[in-house]
């Protein structure tokens, strides 16, 4: 189906947050809300492979679809893991390991994947690990976990990535270089630009890329 380019979603954070988070990393709850129900039907399988607070999984039960993820942290794993019915389906490991795990095949992935700014050395995808620092390892280990993802998803299954630019005196095209490097692996087929309704003043919009499963 056709997706609009341009949208307008609530910005609201519906759910409690841990103790040990501010709300920096969670997206509102309306985002995956919208590409679940546009691009899903009830009882299909939903990956996120950086679950951080659980969004889309909280989302994907919500709307009847079984989630499945992956998260690094071993603090969020639990906190996430512990407040769903299919808490099973939450692994805590690195999603470069995504094809290696026994996952079943997914009918969509969402996610906003850890963001990385160009003039900073600290890797997230490696928890900071010293040996793997810089923004270009970082580009390689994306696209390098996206050629994992796809190997767990339906062929043409859409893969969702919602992505910003980091503004600062040091302008990071986050957007083109995730693009640039994910679809190496995936088809890049569309953009799709989230306008927040009540959203903070420094934070007016997001963006969602949308790969599909095919060869490219
Ligand atoms: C931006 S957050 C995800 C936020 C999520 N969309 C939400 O709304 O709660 C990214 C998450 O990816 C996790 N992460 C970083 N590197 C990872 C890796 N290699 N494998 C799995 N998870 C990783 C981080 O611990 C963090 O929780």
């Amino acid at each position: 189906m056709a997706l609009a380019s341009f949208i307008t979603l609530p910005y609201k954070l519906e759910r409690e947050q841990p103790p040990f988070e501010s709300n920096e990393i969670k997206t509102p709850e309306s985002l995956p809300r919208y590409f679940i129900r546009e691009m899903t039907k009830p009882g299909a399988k939903v990956f996120d492979p950086f679950v951080g607070l659980g969004t889309t999984m909280f989302v994907a039960e919500e709307l009847k679809r079984v989630p499945y993820g992956i998260e690094a942290d071993p603090r969020r794993h639990e906190w996430v893991a512990g407040q769903m019915e299919h808490w099973m389906n939450v692994l805590c490991t690195d999603s470069a390991r995504a094809a290696s795990i026994g996952l079943p095949k997914m009918d969509i992935s969402l996610t906003a994947p850890p963001f990385m700014a160009i003039n900073h050395k600290w890797n997230p995808l490696y928890g900071g690990d010293p040996s793997k620092d810089g923004y270009d390892v970082y580009l390689k280990r994306m696209q390098h976990i996206y050629k994992q993802v796809a190997q767990v998803m339906k062929r043409n299954a859409p893969v969702i990535v919602q992505v910003d630019n980091i503004p600062g005196r040091t302008f990071t095209p986050l957007i083109r270089d995730l693009s640039n490097a994910i679809s190496k692996v995936l088809k890049l087929e569309n953009e799709v630009t989230i306008a927040w309704q009540g959203g903070r003043d420094d934070y007016r919009h997001t963006h969602c890329l949308i790969f599909k499963n095919a060869a490219v």
